[in-house]
């Protein structure tokens, strides 16, 4: 007999409970729980006692004898798109979009569902009437013939109409509006968001219908009823910048079928999104030759290469305790680094205020930047510009030592093309390399403190 029984959701992550808890042991938010009624049937002898020893539908293969057949892909005319998915839309796949309300995701949606004239395209809309979209499609003047548009929460609706329709991609904006009345809980709660997810993940794997889910994330950067949706998902896909800004990253988290680091690069303009697909011409402003305190890092995000300027200001500390600020770049790192200059550069920064920007509001992981934001930050100090035409790629160790970096070629050759003149690298990752064959001067050093003596004197 089936027996009610409730359990203790964390509303953050949905870490499930069977007590209520203060704080969640799996994302450590506060006071984050709440009670949901289930219904759970009686335990159950464990499944594998009461197995009969003969199976039905899946049987144990040796992996030699399986055939991996490449998954076909709809590749389509928005080239950053189809590089953060891994080279195309994949059939069957549930992608989810996130990003902070207001950033744009409606919008990219929706021109990549018009762009793919000729592709069946239902764009399910719980957020917009008719009359809205209608206007943001004349706005963004792209024409299809085959982009369906469907003002609708409820899943069994929008079912009834896919059977009908047939489409050949599903676009759901947002899961949070998405409602099921097999749940009894409100749109956007954890449990709801749950059971449409998993419904539309049925759906994409039983039809193989490639499923786009958006979704809103809070401020802290989670996707609402967060990581229950990123494990159930193919792909990930963040959409981020600044919003005063009009530059777009759309950043890979999870890729089942691709590589996690890419990005694309967006702008948005008053007739939609357009695709940057020369990012360095745009991350690099074209600043006087005299200005102190920038640097272009030569940065690797995924297959690409880009340069980007580093930006740092460092004045005395007008307010007593000095302040850091960073933008775009770990502030532990920035931290680190400052360390790093004082110690072994003999710089003495701690009564300053020190800042640094990535120019275009883009975030770096990369730790290849931390050469051009060490040069930044001296080239501020010292109020001496860093000659022009000049790129930095080399992570900086705690014993102010240069390191080598990752895919150094092609770093190389993205500065090349752009029409560095020159370029600083670890000596340790140049000696294999010849450098006659590259036009670009390419200076080697060990050492940070080396390196400083040449540039600033
Ligand atoms: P939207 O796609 O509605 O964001 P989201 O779905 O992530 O909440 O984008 C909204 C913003 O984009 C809005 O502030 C206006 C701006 N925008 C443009 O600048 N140009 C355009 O062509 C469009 C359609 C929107
Ligand atoms: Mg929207």
């Amino acid at each position: 007999m089936a027996k009610v029984k409730s359990s203790f959701f964390c509303k953050n992550c949905g870490y499930e409970s069977a007590k209520w808890l203060g704080k969640c042991p799996s994302c450590q938010s506060w006071n984050t729980f709440t009670e949901q009624v289930l219904e759970k049937n009686e335990p159950q002898k464990a499944e594998w006692r009461s197995a009969s020893g003969k199976n039905t539908a899946s049987i144990p293969r040796k992996l030699d004898e399986i055939e991996a057949k490449e998954d076909p892909r709809l590749v389509t005319s928005d080239n950053e798109l189809n590089r953060v998915l891994g080279g195309g839309i994949v059939a069957g796949s549930l992608v989810l979009i996130g990003g902070e309300p207001g950033i744009g995701k409606s919008t990219l949606m929706l021109q990549i569902a018009l762009a793919l004239n000729g592709t069946k395209v239902l764009y399910v809309s719980g957020e917009e009437s008719d009359k809205q979209i209608k206007m943001r499609a004349n706005r963004l003047d792209i024409h299809s013939e085959n982009c369906y548009f469907l003002a609708e929460t409820g899943t069994k609706e929008i079912f009834n109409h896919i059977k009908e329709l047939d489409p050949d991609i599903l676009i759901i904006d947002s899961i949070q509006t998405s409602y099921s009345h097999q749940v009894e809980s409100t749109p956007g709660s954890l449990s709801q968001v749950r059971h449409c997810a998993g419904e539309f993940m049925k759906y994409a794997k039983e039809s193989g219908t490639p499923v786009f889910l958006i979704g809103h994330i809070t401020k802290d950067g989670a996707i609402a009823g967060p990581k229950v949706l990123e494990h159930m998902v193919d792909t990930v896909l963040q959409f981020e910048g600044e919003m005063q800004m009009a530059y777009r990253i759309l950043r890979t988290t999870k890729n089942r079928f691709g590589s996690t680091a890419e990005l694309g690069i967006y702008e948005m303009r008053g007739n939609g999104l357009r695709q940057v697909s020369n990012p360095s011409e745009v991350l690099i402003s074209p600043h006087g030759s005299n200005s102190s305190g920038i640097a272009i890092g030569a940065t690797q995000e995924g297959n690409r290469s880009l340069l980007i300027e580093v930006q740092s200001l460092v004045s005395p500390a007008a307010y007593g305790t000095p302040q850091r600020s960073s933008t775009g770049f770990e502030s532990r790192r920035l931290n680190m680094l400052l360390a790093v200059l004082e110690k072994r550069g003999g710089f003495r920064l701690g009564l300053n205020d020190v800042f640094l920007n990535m120019a275009g509001g883009i975030k770096v992981e990369d730790p290849a930047i931390d050469l051009a934001d060490c040069i930044a930050r001296v080239s501020s100090l010292e109020d001496i510009p860093v000659k022009e035409k000049t790129a930095f790629a080399a992570e900086v160790g705690l014993g102010g030592e240069l390191r080598p970096v990752s895919r150094l070629e092609s770093r190389i050759a993205e500065a090349e093309k752009l029409g560095f003149k020159e370029i600083y690298v670890s000596s340790q990752a140049v000696k294999s390399m010849d450098k006659k064959t590259h036009k670009i001067k390419i200076q080697s050093y060990d050492k940070l403190t080396d390196l400083f003596s040449d540039l600033f004197g």
